[in-house]
């Protein structure tokens, strides 16, 4: 199987490029990906020499059009990914998340390819914090920040190019993924980064809001599971029952780090900041047979934890202009 992976440098991408390199040896890789901020080259460093790797925009109507042509299916990674960059640059979460996943769907229909679209469970906006409600396929759509938004309408366009053209496309909406290769601006390794900088780790407002905590590797897993077995014009609930909030996962990082459990400071909070995510991945488990491999969220953090100690020159790099791009948002 030939596949195009968009977004093949940044973080999911670049994890599911490894785990196919080494679990689906017969697949061909072909990455694109524009190297954004994003994206990290030197995250497919080890296995360059063993894929095709094009540096382009998937907003690029012939790039795409070629690169599609020859794959058997896409597997549709590419986007801006972080909210609070939404808040500097918000025109560039509709051209990449929106134009970008419409110029890989007009070339997957003209080409009859199948897509397998990459999505978030913030298309669904925020629960309660004492609510033990999930996200559910069936749950309305509402999403509160311009990345959800873009998520949530190139969602759309999926599914109205599998009703309107009969496009072989399947979809996953998972919770927040933590795991090596992801870029610092992102609260795990932005607070693990900050303790190897002699940095106070940064708490936006309470502390209170709760995220579903998931292994890259499980994310990946399921998507294969779904290219393999999913049925056509389905979406699929990735998760693994990982909520905590977001004081309680900075707590381990400081013991994990043996740093004092008070060493950090509350930051202003980011604007219209969804309060729980929670995901029932019912569906993908009861009809695809998918089981998380990663179950202990603290062994899992370790491990992280000790990938950045190991790969200081991977972050420090970008380290500088990130927290610049915070101060500039006073957070
Ligand atoms: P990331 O920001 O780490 O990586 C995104 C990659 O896409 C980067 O390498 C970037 O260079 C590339 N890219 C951006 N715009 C592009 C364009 N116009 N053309 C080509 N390449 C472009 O993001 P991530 O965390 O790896 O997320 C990957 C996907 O998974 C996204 O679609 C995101 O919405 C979704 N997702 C992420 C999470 C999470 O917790 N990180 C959870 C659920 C879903
Ligand atoms: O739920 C899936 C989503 O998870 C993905 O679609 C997004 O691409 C991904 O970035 C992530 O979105 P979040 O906004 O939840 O992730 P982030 O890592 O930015 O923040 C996680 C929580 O931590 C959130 O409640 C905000 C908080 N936070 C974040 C940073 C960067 C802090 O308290 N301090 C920080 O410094």
């Amino acid at each position: 199987m030939r596949l195009l992976v968009t977004g093949g440098a940044g973080f999911i991408g670049a994890n599911f490029v490894h785990l196919t390199m080494k679990e689906y040896p017969d697949h061909d890789i072909t990455v694109l990906d524009a190297l954004t901020s994003a994206g990290n080259e030197d995250s497919l460093a080890a296995v360059k020499d063993e894929i095709e790797f094009v540096v382009g925009d998937i907003c690029d109507a012939d790039l795409v059009d070629k690169l599609v042509e020859r794959c058997d299916v896409i597997v549709h990674f590419a986007a801006e990914s972080h909210n609070d960059n939404s808040f500097l640059y918000p025109m560039k979460f509709a051209e990449s998340n929106v134009i970008g996943t419409m110029q890989l769907l007009e070339a997957a229909r003209k080409h009859d390819k199948r897509m397998h679209h990459v999505s978030t469970d913030e298309v669904y906006g925020d629960l309660e914090l004492d609510d033990p409600v999930k996200f559910t396929p069936e749950t309305r759509y509402q999403p509160s920040s311009y990345y959800s938004a873009s998520k949530a309408a190139a969602d759309h366009f999926v599914r109205a190019a599998h009703r309107q053209f009969g496009l072989a496309v399947t979809l996953s909406n998972c919770s927040n993924n933590y795991g090596p290769y992801q870029h610092v601006e992102k609260f795990i390794p932005r607070q693990i980064t900050n303790v190897l900088s002699d940095i106070k780790p940064k708490l936006y407002g309470s502390g209170e809001n709760v995220r579903d905590w998931i292994h890259v590797d499980d994310h990946n897993t399921a998507v294969h599971a779904i290219i393999e077995k999913g049925r056509l014009g389905e979406t699929y609930l990735i998760g693994a029952d990982g909520e905590l909030n977001n004081r309680d996962v900075l707590a381990m990082i400081l013991e994990l780090m043996d740093k004092p459990a008070d060493w950090f400071e509350h930051v202003s909070d980011r604007p219209g900041h969804d309060l729980r995510y929670a995901i029932d991945a019912s569906k993908l488990r009861d009809e695809l047979g998918w089981e998380p491999r990663y179950t202990d969220f603290r062994t899992g953090l370790a491990q992280t934890i000790g990938w950045y100690r190991e790969r200081e020159k991977w972050w420090t790099k970008v380290k500088e202009e990130t927290e610049k791009r915070y101060q500039e948002l006073g957070r």
